[in-house]
């Protein structure tokens, strides 16, 4: 069943007593594929019952075209939920539900990790997520949320999310699925054509290749390389190709022992933008 209200599925939330319930929530924005099945399956695992939201949160979104874009295709994801379990609670609200009559995102400041990457290449980006999570966070009321690794940054600024607002959710990250190819599971997977698709299975071999150059060569020439893999494919326009500290996401320069590292990728198939990392080391 949709719940398309925060009274409606919280009615239903509060049938049980909180204290015989353990609620695991998976955020998204519709589109399902095996990387969220994979985030419900390990949410049912830990969990009495599992919420689903499907919101494409607008606020999120600095490119009207990308947003309009964006799939949406809530009947068909319901269906695929219920193959899953039947004990699947989805709440797709509307942005009225959800916001009020204002849609518009709360200023945050998580620490230095909203600048880099897809905070510097995608204006108020992190501000729209950290804005949807906490509306979200405080109508579903989790002890456990899950989130993709695909997404990295985002995965570390809703950790800092649920500190700065003091919320008592646990959150998971859980390992990226990929395609057959390689290619990152994403929602935006669906809108590229077949060539798009093959080619972009490139995203994920430069990866794949800066992770073997990482053993023996310097982080620049690693990215340099990299840079000019990227330059060479037919139709992939590279947008960054970042080597960072796993831990505050800030620019690496110089290897340093203890440290984790890994590589990020944002490039375009035509105008669908994708993004990738990998851990280094
Ligand atoms: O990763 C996503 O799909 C979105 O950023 C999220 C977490 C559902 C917030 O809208």
């Amino acid at each position: 069943m949709i719940h398309y209200t925060q009274d409606s599925i919280r009615d239903t939330l509060s049938v049980k007593p909180s204290k015989t319930q353990s609620v695991g929530f998976v955020p998204t924005m519709g589109a399902l594929h095996r990387g969220h099945l994979s985030l419900v399956e390990k949410a049912l695992s830990e969990n009495t019952v599992v919420v689903v939201s499907i919101f494409v949160n607008p606020t999120q979104f600095d490119n009207a075209g990308d947003l309009n874009k964006y799939p949406r295709t809530l009947e068909d994801d319901a269906t695929l939920l219920q193959t899953v379990s039947k004990k699947i609670l989805i709440y797709a609200p509307s942005a009225e539900d959800l916001y009020g009559n204002k849609v518009i995102s709360k200023k945050y400041r998580f620490g230095g990790l909203e600048h880099a990457m897809e905070g510097k290449y995608r204006n108020g980006h992190f501000d729209g997520v950290g804005t949807v999570l906490n509306l979200l966070f405080r109508a579903i009321k989790p002890n456990k949320a899950y989130f993709g690794e695909k997404d990295f940054q985002q995965l570390q600024i809703v950790k800092k999310l649920v500190s700065i607002e003091k919320l008592p959710v646990q959150i998971v990250g859980c390992p990226i699925l990929r395609a057959p190819n390689g290619l990152a599971m994403s929602s935006r997977n669906q809108r590229l054509t077949k060539t798009q698709f093959e080619g972009a299975a490139e995203i994920y071999n430069i990866l794949k290749q800066a992770k073997e150059d990482f053993k023996t060569l310097s982080i620049a020439k690693v990215k340099a390389l990299a840079e000019a893999r990227f330059s060479r494919h037919d139709f992939l326009a590279l947008e960054y190709f970042e080597i960072a500290n796993a831990a505050d996401l800030k620019t690496a320069q110089r290897k340093r022992k203890g440290n984790n590292y890994r590589a990020f990728v944002a490039a375009y198939a035509g105008e669908i933008r994708l993004i990738d990392n990998v851990s280094l080391n």
